[in-house]
């Protein structure tokens, strides 16, 4: 296959897109050993984070080309580690989650560096990069929102003018919540805690949902 002029080298998969979604998966496995007949239990709620990802990305017909889904995996055996995916340029992804669990298996099967901040293109959009979310903190460019159902509605906020043009980042828990170590750290950095409903929903949810005010009001 010819090479993707656009897929280049040095890009950085944390400022390469106008909506970042950052996902905690706070047992997710960090390695390719994810255990594709169990992603719930042994995987670590892969089944979440691998749902977060067709949500956050796919359309019905096409790609979210302006996203970047970025997980941090903290299950064993080898956190801290982020896998970004990048809808502008990811090939081979399939909206079903098993086929997108089994895609991001094969690319945390290469061996990552141990220092924090390595980043490592392992196929076409796809990247790895040691470290927790300090370090995607220091990467990230644009403002962080934390997003929770406590925040300011984020509909009110975007009609006035409070989120800015964008890039913007949007960080979210699994089915756990934040733990008080990151939730003091996010607050610090955070322009903001946005709510999409008055309900505590699943991440996927969410997402469509911050997504579809973007799409409306963005
Ligand atoms: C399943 S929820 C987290 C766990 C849930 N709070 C619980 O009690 O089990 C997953 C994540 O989705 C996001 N979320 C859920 N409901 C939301 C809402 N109404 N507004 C904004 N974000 C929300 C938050 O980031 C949350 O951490």
């Amino acid at each position: 296959m010819g090479k993707d002029p656009q897929d280049l080298p040095g890009l950085d998969p944390f400022r390469c897109s106008r909506r970042n979604f950052i996902i905690m998966g706070h047992r997710a496995v960090s390695d390719g050993s994810i255990f594709l007949n169990d992603l719930c239990g042994a995987s670590g709620r892969w089944d979440g984070l691998a749902r977060a990802l067709s949500s956050g990305l796919f359309l019905s017909h096409d790609m979210r080309r302006d996203t970047s889904i970025h997980l941090l995996l903290l299950g064993p055996p080898d956190p801290p580690k982020v896998i970004s995916i990048d809808g502008a340029r990811v090939k081979y992804l399939n909206p079903d989650e098993r086929a997108s669990a089994a895609l991001m298996r094969k690319n945390l099967r290469t061996k990552l560096g141990e220092d924090a901040g390595t980043t490592l293109r392992t196929s076409p959009g796809i990247h790895l990069t040691r470290g927790g979310l300090e370090t995607i903190l220091d990467r990230i460019d644009g403002p962080v929102f934390l997003l929770h159902e406590s925040g300011e509605d984020l509909t009110d906020c975007m009609v006035n003018g409070g989120i800015g043009e964008g890039p913007w980042n949007f960080f979210l828990s699994d089915d756990m919540e934040f733990t008080d170590k990151e939730l003091s750290l996010l607050r610090s950095r955070a322009s903001g805690v946005l709510s999409v409903s008055p309900l505590s929903l699943h991440t996927y949810q969410a997402m469509i949902l911050v997504h579809n005010a973007l799409d409306r009001f963005g």
